[in-house]
């Protein structure tokens, strides 16, 4: 059993063998009082002891009790308007215009394993063994509605998810304004906060901030979770490193306007949030109907960041992605994006599918440009009919040629958006997102479809079923490139238009789910101008992403490294590109190339065809490495060994379950004349087992390998030399180590 209910006192304690979480109704108030959120503690018959109180100048609930002020009690679900003054986790207005609830404990229910949620991703079990889940109603008498608070915890895993879902039973309508998915007071503030922050081609950047007193926040209201922030903070401990401490992971299963808060009061009590963002937000929640907030995954470690981040990868990798791919080997495929952007025709393309499958590749993808009148990013889309200029054939016949090659088939949609020139446009004005009377801006010549309104999810549904049917479609590409503006929808109400944001997300949802349904063997790539909605809700349809436009190995190492801090490496979009690289011009080996993306989906983005014999020989090498590699790489346990945020020597590895194997990718930056010797300790070995890295003479013991490292500059016998001490290497140089068990 995990969850324990102490009847007496109604107090309730989850927890498994790492991680407690306990709770409690205060006796007036009836409200939920926090009490820890940590390492796991043994049960008690109560945890009476643990409730803090002191006597402070404040507002109290209660005549004459001078400790029952709620901005002195750690909460789980606070409310606005009745002695806290933080922010609250959620907020109404009512049919008064008032703003204030009061939801009191009624009743607790607790369900084996982990019911789904009605229309948002989450993650799941396979076996109710896997997981319990509490649900706690309260209500509130004077609103006439219920709340129910819902926490899984997983058996085995140190991950509590928790939703909230507010119902209204009375004859009114009311507005939910704020509807957090999780809310959590820790009892002091000595934390930073590591959150992903980014902008478009430096997606998922790491940023660590010690918390001061008052509000620290990332958000979106792009309408996406966006480049600027992932829908993902931590807190953890001053000394918490990758390896050893604490660390507390918050990540939304959202890819809409999300909301992620952290405040710390005068007292030192750190507060923190996250859900849909209550910036534009307002539900109109009709009698009868209930609205379920997204879920958030809480993750604690006390193995450092590395530790939460392998708790979040193994469960988005098979918790959390689902389907036919889900535990398949994925196909290396080459995308033409960077190779011929919109330039292309049906012989150029079948001229690198050719090149591609001689060099072992699988899958061929056609990026943008195949459809309407689209030579350039200025019209077209929406108009989701082949060029024939281009494309004699269709996609029906190029699919079917690329078929016929003995490769997959792949293609590009943009299925949220329309340009002004379309067929689709001037049938439908009305149906992009707009304000009326209000000029629409413009971001990459195109607007957004009303995914909030059926009909227009119902059409796109339509035209791209109508491709999928007559052709060869292994795989589909799902792009997203402008943010919304002017939110505004024809198809809601007045007093529903703080909806929208929600509601689109949901259509998007709708349309992934439709397709998944008719289509379950392909396999869904989601990007959004590189990794712009690079987030849990997405896995949940699409189990790869993108994670970025841009594709240079230097800038990547950065990008797949912040990437890794929640996602796995099964997820991560990772492609060897030309060089001089596109978006930064830099010039580097195509080996280092290869040993970055080898560390995600792996493939190429560039026109093959142009390649030397020897750089295609190169292909063909890298090709056949990861094909042996891709199980242990999707996996295996990935360890982030040497930080590109702080040093110049970058390094990761992955190692299988059983330890027998490993696999290390190091990377040096800048080369540097007459430099110092390098030692890389490795993670996640057996101590007690002896490897052997293949091409050295020697074996090393686990805890040799993990202790002392791998030592770099044994310049004699080692390959490692090559690559890295002598100033021959360069720039951007890289090695990969291959540690395999043996016995003496
Ligand atoms: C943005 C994507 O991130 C790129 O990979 C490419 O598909 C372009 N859009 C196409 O317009």
């Amino acid at each position: 059993m995990t969850i324990k209910v102490n009847q007496p006192t109604q107090e309730f304690h989850l927890f498994n063998n790492q991680v407690s979480y306990i709770f409690r109704v205060l006796e007036k108030s009836n409200q939920l009082e926090h009490l820890y959120y940590g390492k796991r503690i043994k049960h008690r018959t109560s945890f009476k002891h643990l409730i803090e109180r002191e006597v402070r100048p404040s507002c109290n609930m209660f005549e004459g009790d001078h400790t029952s002020s709620l901005e002195h009690i750690k909460q789980e679900y606070p409310s606005f308007g009745t002695t806290d003054y933080r922010y609250p986790a959620h907020m109404v207005t009512n049919n008064i215009g008032s703003q204030i609830t009061n939801y009191q404990y009624q009743t607790y229910r607790m369900i084996p394993g982990k019911p789904s949620i009605s229309n948002l991703p989450a993650t799941y079990v396979e076996d109710n063994e896997e997981a319990e889940t509490l649900e706690i109603t309260l209500v509130d008498e004077v609103l006439h509605s219920k709340l129910i608070l819902s926490y899984t915890i997983y058996t085995n895993r140190n991950v509590i998810c928790r939703n909230a879902k507010f119902i209204n039973e009375g004859l009114e309508a009311f507005y939910l304004t704020n509807t957090m998915s999780t809310s959590v007071d820790f009892p002091d503030d000595q934390f930073e906060m590591l959150h992903l922050t980014g902008a478009w081609a430096r997606e998922a950047h790491v940023e660590v901030q010690r918390l001061t007193k008052g509000i620290q926040s990332i958000y979106s209201a792009r309408g996406a979770s966006s480049h600027a922030h992932n829908p993902f903070l931590a807190l953890k401990r001053f000394d918490t490193t990758e390896h050893t401490g604490e660390v507390y992971g918050f990540s939304l299963v959202y890819s809409g306007n999300f909301f992620g808060q952290v405040e710390v009061d005068t007292y030192s009590v750190t507060r923190v949030m996250m859900g849909i963002n209550p910036f534009q937000f307002k539900w109109k929640l009709n009698p009868t109907e209930s609205f379920q907030t997204p879920e958030c995954v809480m993750v604690y470690s006390n193995e450092g960041l590395n530790g939460m981040s392998q708790t979040y990868h193994d469960l988005y990798r098979t918790r959390l992605a689902r389907g036919f791919w889900r535990d398949k080997e994925r196909p290396i495929l080459i995308n033409n994006w960077e190779a011929t952007y919109f330039n292309f025709n049906e012989e150029k393309i079948l001229s690198i599918a050719k090149t591609a499958k001689e060099l072992g590749i699988e899958l061929f993808v056609l990026d943008d440009g195949w459809f309407g009148e689209r030579h350039d990013d200025t019209s077209s889309l929406g108009d989701w009919f082949e060029n024939k200029e281009k494309l004699p054939n269709g996609i029906q016949g190029l699919s079917e040629k690329v078929e016929a090659l003995g490769m997959k088939f792949g293609l590009w949609f943009e299925p949220e958006m329309v340009c002004k020139d379309t067929k689709l446009f001037k049938e439908h004005p009305d149906w992009i997102i707009a304000t009326p009377n209000r000029r629409p801006s413009h971001g990459r010549n195109q607007f957004i479809l009303d995914f909030s309104r059926e009909e227009v999810v119902d059409h796109i549904f339509s035209s791209m079923d109508h491709i999928l049917e007559k052709s060869k479609i292994s795989y589909i590409k799902w792009d997203m490139n402008r943010y919304m503006t002017e939110p505004y929808s024809l198809g809601l109400a007045i007093d529903q238009q703080g909806e929208l944001a929600h509601r689109y997300i949901l259509g998007v949802y709708k349309l992934y789910e439709r397709l998944i349904e008719k289509y379950p063997e392909i396999l869904f790539e989601s990007c959004a101008g590189g990794g712009a909605r690079l987030d849990p809700g997405l896995l949940y349809y699409a189990p790869q992403a993108w994670a970025s436009d841009d594709t240079d190995a230097v800038e990547r190492l950065k990008i797949q490294y912040g990437t890794s801090m929640v996602y796995p490496l099964s997820s991560i979009g990772s492609h060897v590109s030309a060089i001089p690289n596109h978006q930064v011009g830099r010039i580097t080996p195509i080996d280092t190339r290869a040993h970055v993306a080898y560390f995600g989906t792996f493939g190429y983005e560039l026109d093959i065809t142009k390649l030397s014999e020897k750089e295609k020989e190169k292909v063909k090498e890298k090709t056949s490495f990861f094909k042996e590699k891709r199980q242990l790489i999707r996996n295996g346990q990935f360890y982030r060994l040497l930080n590109p945020f702080e040093s110049n020597e970058v390094s990761w590895m992955v190692v299988s379950d059983d330890q027998k194997e490993a696999i290390v990718g190091l990377y040096k930056v800048l080369a540097k004349p007459n430099d110092k010797y390098y030692r890389l300790p490795l993670k996640g070995l057996d101590p007690d087992k002896l490897y052997k890295i293949e091409g050295k003479e020697t074996t090393h013991y686990g805890d040799e390998l993990m202790n002392i490292g791998i030592i770099l500059a044994d310049d004699y016998t080692d390959r490692a030399g090559e690559y890295w001490s002598r100033e021959k290497a360069g720039d951007f140089s890289s090695t990969i180590f291959l540690l395999k068990e043996v016995h003496e």
